[in-house]
Order: C-alpha cells, then sequence, then structure tokens
C-alpha cells in the first residue's frame, strides 16, 4: 500500500488577535499525519507583551519562519508582507494557505497566495461593520472575495457573503476558534494570581481596553472619553491594559494628562482572561473581546458606533455604547443596578470550531 500525500499548509498569522485563533488550528492541523503544517509569523506584532507571551501561554509551536515587517504605515506594511511572503509560497507551494481575522497581515497573505493561484482558506469570514473607514474592514472584504473557503463563526457572516454573491458551497459556519481557545483555557486562567497580584477583588471592577485608531488618534475624541471613564472610575476600579498604540497616542496628544485610570502594561492571554473572567463589567473597543465577554456571561459596553460581531448584541452580553458620555455613564448605572444582559453561548461556539474547519480541508484537499 502506498502511503497518501501529505496536504502542505502555510498557516499565517501577523498581530495579537490571530494568535488565540491559530492555537487550536496549529494543534488539530499537527495532530492529523495527513498534514504538513509551515507557521509564518508576519512579524506585525512583534513586543514580548504582544507576541511572544501568547506562544507561550497558548502552547504555540515556534513559527517556522519569521518575516520581521514590524510597524509601518498600513500600505508598506501590507506590501512588505506581501513581498516577503511571495517567495516563501512560490518555494513551498502548499495546497492552500491559511489566514485568520481581519488585521493587515491577513490581506497581505490573501494577496500574495492569491497572486500565485493558490487556494485560500479565511478564518472568521463574512463577518461586516459597513464602515469602510476601519481598516479592518478594507481587509475584511478583501480577503472574503479571494478567498476559497469562508469559515464563518455566526449566521450573520454567511448571509453578508451571500449578499456579496459567494457561492453557497464555498461558505461554512463552523463556529469561533478563538473560543475554542477560551474553552481550553479558562480552567488554567482562573487559577492564577492575576487578581491578588492586582490588588483586585473579583465582580468589583471594570476591565478596560482601547486601541482603535477611531479613539485613540484625536485629542479631542480621547480626552472625552477619560473624562467619562474617570468618573466611571470613580464608582467602581477601572483597569486599563494599555496597548502600545494607546500609550503613544497618550503621550503625543495628552502629554502630562495621564488618565487617572488603574493603567497597566498589556497582559498575557492568560492573566487577561482572568481579568475579564471576574469583571463586573468591561469596556473596549476591540472585536475579539465582545466575543470572549459573550462567553462568559460578562457585561460588555462596546466604545464603537457599529459592531461586526451582531451576535454578541442579539444573543450575547455586548452593548454599543459608541463614545457618546451620557450613553455610557446610563449603561454603566444600569450594569451597577443589575440591569446587565445575561445572554447565552452562540451556535457552535462549543470548543469544536478548529476540528470541524481541518475536517473540511482535509476532505477537499484529501
Ligand atoms: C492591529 C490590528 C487590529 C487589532 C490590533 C490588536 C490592523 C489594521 N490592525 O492594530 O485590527 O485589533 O492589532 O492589537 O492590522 N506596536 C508596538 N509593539 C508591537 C506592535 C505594535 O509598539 O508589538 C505599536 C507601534 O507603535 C505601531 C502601533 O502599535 O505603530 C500599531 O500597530 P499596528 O500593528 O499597526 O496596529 P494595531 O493598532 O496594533
Amino acid at each position: 500500500m502506498t502511503a497518501l500525500r501529505p496536504i502542505r499548509l502555510v498557516v499565517v498569522a501577523g498581530a495579537r488577535p490571530n494568535f488565540m485563533k491559530i492555537a487550536p488550528l496549529v494543534r488539530e492541523l499537527r495532530a492529523r499525519p495527513r498534514f504538513e503544517t509551515c507557521l509564518v509569523h508576519t512579524g506585525q506584532h512583534y513586543d514580548r507583551a504582544m507576541s511572544e507571551s501568547f506562544f507561550r501561554d497558548l502552547g504555540i509551536p515556534e513559527p517556522d519562519l519569521n518575516l520581521g515587517v514590524g510597524s509601518g504605515r498600513h500600505g508598506a506594511m501590507t506590501a512588505q508582507v506581501l513581498a516577503e511572503l511571495e517567495p516563501v509560497l512560490e518555494a513551498r507551494r502548499p495546497a492552500a494557505v491559511v489566514v485568520v481575522g481581519d488585521v493587515n497581515s491577513t490581506v497581505a497573505a490573501s494577496l500574495a497566495a492569491s497572486k500565485l493561484r493558490i487556494p485560500i482558506a479565511h478564518v472568521e469570514a463574512g463577518l461586516r461593520s459597513f464602515d469602510r473607514s476601519m481598516p479592518e474592514e478594507i481587509n475584511r472584504l478583501v480577503t472574503d472575495v479571494l478567498s476559497d473557503w469562508l469559515f464563518t463563526t455566526e449566521t450573520s457572516g454567511g448571509d453578508n457573503l451571500r449578499r456579496e454573491g459567494i457561492p453557497e458551497e464555498k461558505i461554512h459556519f463552523v463556529g469561533n476558534v478563538m473560543i475554542d481557545t477560551l474553552t481550553a483555557n479558562l480552567a488554567r486562567a482562573r487559577e492564577l494570581d492575576t487578581l491578588e497580584r492586582l490588588g483586585l477583588e473579583a465582580g468589583r471592577y471594570a476591565a478596560l481596553t482601547l486601541h482603535r485608531p477611531s479613539n485613540v488618534d484625536e485629542r479631542e475624541t480621547l480626552a472625552a472619553l477619560f473624562d467619562v471613564l474617570e468618573e466611571v472610575h470613580r464608582e467602581i476600579p477601572v483597569v486599563f491594559p494599555v496597548h502600545p498604540r494607546t500609550r503613544a497616542a497618550i503621550e503625543r496628544l495628552l502629554g502630562s494628562h495621564e488618565p487617572t485610570l488603574r493603567t497597566i502594561e498589556p497582559l498575557g492571554y492568560l492573566d487577561f482572561l482572568r481579568l475579564m473572567s471576574d469583571a463586573r463589567f468591561v469596556l473596549t473597543d476591540s472585536g475579539g473581546i465582545q466575543e470572549e465577554t459573550t462567553v462568559l456571561g460578562v457585561p460588555c459596553l462596546t466604545l464603537r458606533e457599529n459592531t461586526e460581531r451582531p451576535v454578541t448584541i442579539q444573543e450575547g452580553t455586548n452593548t454599543l455604547v459608541g463614545s457618546d458620555p451620557a450613553t455610557i455613564r446610563a449603561e454603566v448605572r444600569k450594569i451597577l443596578d443589575g440591569e446587565a444582559p445575561r445572554g447565552r453561548v452562540p451556535e457552535r461556539w462549543d470548543g469544536h470550531a478548529a476540528a470541524r474547519i481541518v475536517d473540511v480541508l482535509e476532505r477537499d484537499l484529501g
């Protein structure tokens, strides 16, 4: 009997929110003997706290290759990933390239693969904020139009893709790989001494993250947001791990007026999961955190005007509050008065999304 030929894949990751998505995929691929997986890190995120600590916390193997592109303007960064990845893909000629999420590395890898006619699998396809001022929305639209397998996390994803004319047979509703990672790691996170280290008591603080250009790039918006967040902080401590982009914006735009919140360095995956899971509520402009809080049953106030993840509002614990101080104040009040939405876990967010994805790839490429 002749051995079956291996299925060679290249999996690409570049920025913090990619790492928790590739972790279960790489584990599942490496557990199946048919697959030969090459992991490429673009280097979009490079700080220890933004990259290495996630690989360590989540047991992701060392990347086979790091393109080392670093930070830069969006066009230049995207072009650099494209230029560095092209010869890698040309040499390896994988059966498919797997990309996740919506960061610049995602769209760059998709462009590189499509020019070489290498099929693309997009994990977390179909999400739409319908707001093209968000760089991620452009990345999502372009990646999806180029992809051959579109793995969706929620039913709105499939609806959006069908509306855009993507054929039904390319769309696979598989659930949420980021939730695979959350369910696999929650017990470990709960054993950590994160709260003790920070001097916090479960249920008696709020956690905040903030990094979107629309919130942090202009002085007036940022200052107004901090004004209302400081008000909240006077009622319940607000713990704020500061993203490097936001740290730079605070220094550039607010100078000596550091917000009087409980600011800390960015946390690793497990510490942040612990922080979220015991928070009274979370304030954020992140995409993924809206989903994680929904699964944890922790109320989430999203500091944005829209979301590409509507299931977190319809079924989960998420409320959009934008940046309007009165709305933020009112929604915080509701939570403190015990009126927060409890929500339920959306369909197929059950810890098995990566297995479903790899089943489809094995069937189609085997
Ligand atoms: C990127 C993603 C965003 C995601 C976010 C999570 C895009 C368009 N945006 O935004 O979708 O929600 O990651 O973190 O891809 N920096 C460091 N160290 C690092 C990485 C970045 O100091 O390891 C600083 C640099 O000053 C850099 C800035 O952060 O210029 C922005 O980094 P960049 O990767 O461009 O975008 P993010 O804001 O991190």
